[in-house]
């Protein structure tokens, strides 16, 4: 399809790049065709994005002369990168940095860069309100993607900033949803306080996204925020009672506490719960609900997510 605009997705075959292929997949009469980036074009992920018609191509965040490669020709290019899988922001900024130099070496209308806020900015280094962690950061997963801001803005790429919001996905598979207590009741345990949380099921980052690209222009050089909702704890337990139809407790987990228990990223959770606990006035106004339905009409609330995903959640 010569005459379609391509967009070269980076982490097609992960949660945020997949929802866009396969939002981009879905509506076939639009101007727009898909590129699927991935390491391994053979693995079974790859191989289901090429049944759905994607073209599938190889390249890696940690070498840009693959993706100088894999974005050649293209229209637009959807950049994301993945802490969790190296946990070192200083790795996550030189990918940031090689999708920006491989984007403007292709001549890209239209670069969407998946980000978060930069949480330095408010809280200062030497701020003690929130400890700090590998000397430089306060949220490691978060600063690395807000200090990459600058490589796209610098070198004068056409961008827009999308901070996406808490996949409530992560109830599934982070081990964050309702388990069971000793007497039985289920008990939904965060360290939310009495604040709200913006969150968004994942299949609509890809669709807002891709709303982004059908409206161009309107929002290069803007931040966009998107989320399904903002509910406080209180609130997602009790829509979680109404759908499992057994009742759920809220119960915060007090930051301090939840910064010493034994996995080896609660440090950097902890300290991402406290800003946006202690900055939800900000936190929530930076992502408007309203407009990520304008982007996405079939957007989920928490209760449209539960419908479809109840039966998923491990409540052991
Ligand atoms: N969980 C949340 O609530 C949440 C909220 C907001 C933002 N985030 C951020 O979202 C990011 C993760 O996105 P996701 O959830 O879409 O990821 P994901 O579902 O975990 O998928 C991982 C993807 O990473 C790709 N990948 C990893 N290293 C790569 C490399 N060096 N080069 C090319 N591709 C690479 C993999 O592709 P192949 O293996 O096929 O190459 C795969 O598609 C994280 O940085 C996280 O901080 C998470």
């Amino acid at each position: 399809m010569p005459d379609k605009k391509i967009i070269a997705v980076v982490g097609a075959t992960g949660q945020q790049g997949g929802a866009l292929v396969r939002a981009i997949l879905a509506e076939p009469y639009q101007p727009f065709t898909v590129r699927a980036l991935t390491r391994n074009v053979n693995s079974d992920a790859a191989q289901e994005l090429k049944k759905l018609g994607a073209e599938v191509v190889s390249a890696d965040l940690d070498n840009v002369n693959s993706l100088k490669l894999a974005f050649h020709g293209v229209y637009g290019v959807y950049g994301v990168t993945f802490y969790w899988e190296h946990c070192m922001p200083e790795r996550e900024m030189s990918q940031a940095a090689a999708m920006a130099q491989a984007a403007k070496n292709a001549g890209a209308t239209h670069v969407i860069w998946s980000t978060l806020e930069d949480t330095r900015k408010l809280v200062p280094i030497r701020d003690t309100r929130l400890p700090t962690i590998m000397e430089k950061y306060k949220v490691p997963h978060f600063d690395g993607k807000g200090a990459s801001n600058d490589a796209f803005r610098q070198i004068g790429l056409p961008t827009t900033y999308l901070l996406t919001s808490f996949y409530w996905e992560n109830l599934l598979y982070m081990q964050m949803g309702p388990k069971k207590q000793a007497d039985g009741t289920l008990a939904f345990a965060l360290p939310l306080g009495e604040k709200r949380l913006p969150g968004i099921a994942a299949e609509d980052i890809g669709k807002c996204a891709f709303g982004i690209f059908k409206r161009g222009a309107q929002f290069i050089g803007k931040n966009v925020g998107i989320a399904g909702e903002h509910l406080t704890g209180m609130q997602m337990a009790a829509a979680m009672t109404r759908a499992l139809r057994q009742k759920v407790v809220y119960k915060h987990i007090p930051f301090e506490e939840y910064r010493t228990l034994d996995f080896p990223a609660a440090q950097d959770l902890a300290n991402q719960f406290q800003f946006q606990h202690d900055f939800e006035v900000e936190f929530c106004a930076a992502r408007n609900v309203e407009q990520s339905r304008s982007l996405n009409p079939s957007l989920l609330s928490f209760d449209g997510w539960l419908l479809k995903y109840k039966n998923s959640i491990p409540l052991t």
